[in-house]
């Protein structure tokens, strides 16, 4: 494949509202040892690039500037070291950063195939939402079947992607959305119930149930408190974000007398081979769910990578249900 020395990037040009997203020519970046280059036809928009792109979440040493956390496209070269990929395959992958562009470079072990079936935008849509469910609901969460899984952000990339993993896992699924058409879209993937939270507590309605054994939070704030109150003995909070406020006043003696466990995590700043064994266990335990129609990706929309402003701008409306992506070629 002949490469060529430039390329059509989107750039945040300083930090801002989504209007500081702008076009730009990048130079094509080159594989190290371990990675590829991947030509991208579509790119995933997620909320970490809007905080990216207002100073919020700056990139992990060494990552590209350019924002974009995942996408799909087609193997253009190979880096030193790397086996099982060759050029001209289709992959889906979790980037560094870097997706608003046409070429990107990744680990080759952060890729993986494009499950049977599904578009290039459908697949440019999993990894960000797909690693950041599994690795906190599966391997921190410890969620089991039968269990009390509550998701707030229900109808969130990763709330849709939460709600149909832990209901293919035989959970009872409880989420929170903010109006009652992204309830509805949320019962159609599987929740059980879904509680519109402007009009209803669902502290009160998760206790009646006999409280969550586990909860996915990106709320913070307020929600802290609540989610403790919310949580049967010996449950566990998972926190991924706070789009409230990290910090609040928290009665800890809860923590004790009903066995809590707070924890959390992030993504991006995880080591390589951290990530690197997160995509092994999607590989094995959830490629093959998505390959069989029993889990997908929910689309939203799609915007030119030019107008990725446009796509920030819809995200921060909070109107969208699912995905955004960005189409690169
Ligand atoms: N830890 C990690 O590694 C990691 C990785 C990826 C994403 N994340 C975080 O996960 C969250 C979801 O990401 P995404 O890409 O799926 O974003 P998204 O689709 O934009 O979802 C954000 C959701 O939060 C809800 N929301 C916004 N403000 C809220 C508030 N104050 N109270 C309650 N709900 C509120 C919105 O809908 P409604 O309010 O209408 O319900 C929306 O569905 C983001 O906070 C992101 O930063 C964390």
């Amino acid at each position: 494949m002949t490469l060529p020395e430039t390329m059509r990037v989107v750039e945040i040009t300083k930090p801002g509202a989504p209007d500081v997203l702008q076009s730009a020519e990048a130079n094509v970046p080159h594989p190290r040892y371990g990675e590829v280059l991947i030509k991208l036809a579509y790119a995933g928009v997620n909320r970490p690039d809007a905080l990216q792109r207002a100073g919020l979440y700056d990139p992990p040493k060494g990552a590209s500037p350019l924002p974009g956390l995942e996408g799909a496209g087609t193997v253009a070269a190979l880096g030193e070291g790397v086996s099982g990929l060759s050029v001209g395959d289709e992959v889906c992958a979790l980037l560094p950063g870097g997706g608003y562009a046409e070429y990107v470079r990744t680990a080759a072990a952060h890729c993986l195939p494009v499950p049977k079936g599904l578009s290039m935008a459908q697949a440019a849509a999993l990894p960000e939402t797909f690693f950041t469910v599994y690795s906190n609901v599966i391997m921190r969460g410890g969620l089991q079947a039968g269990e009390r899984f509550l998701v707030h952000g229900g109808s969130s990339g990763i709330g849709t992607t939460a709600i149909q993993l832990a209901k293919t896992l035989g959970a009872r699924v409880f989420t929170t959305a903010g109006s009652d058409d992204k309830c509805v879209a949320c019962k159609s993937l599987g929740a059980e119930q879904a509680i519109n939270y402007r009009e209803a507590d669902f502290v009160e309605i998760i206790k009646q149930e006999g409280g969550a054994n586990l909860i996915l939070d990106m709320v913070g704030g307020d929600y802290l408190p609540r989610n403790v109150r919310a949580l049967a003995d010996d449950g566990r909070l998972v926190q991924i974000a706070f789009l409230q406020s990290p910090k609040v006043e928290l009665n800890f003696a809860q923590l004790m007398v009903r066995r809590l466990t707070i924890t959390g995590s992030t993504l991006r700043p995880q080591s390589d081979l951290a990530k690197a064994r997160i995509a092994d266990a999607l590989r094995e335990h959830v490629w093959p769910l998505i390959g069989s129609g029993a889990i997908a990706p929910v689309m939203d929309s799609e915007f030119a990578l030019e107008d990725a402003a446009k796509a920030h701008a819809h995200m921060e409306s909070s109107t969208h249900i699912g995905k955004i992506v960005l189409k690169v070629a």
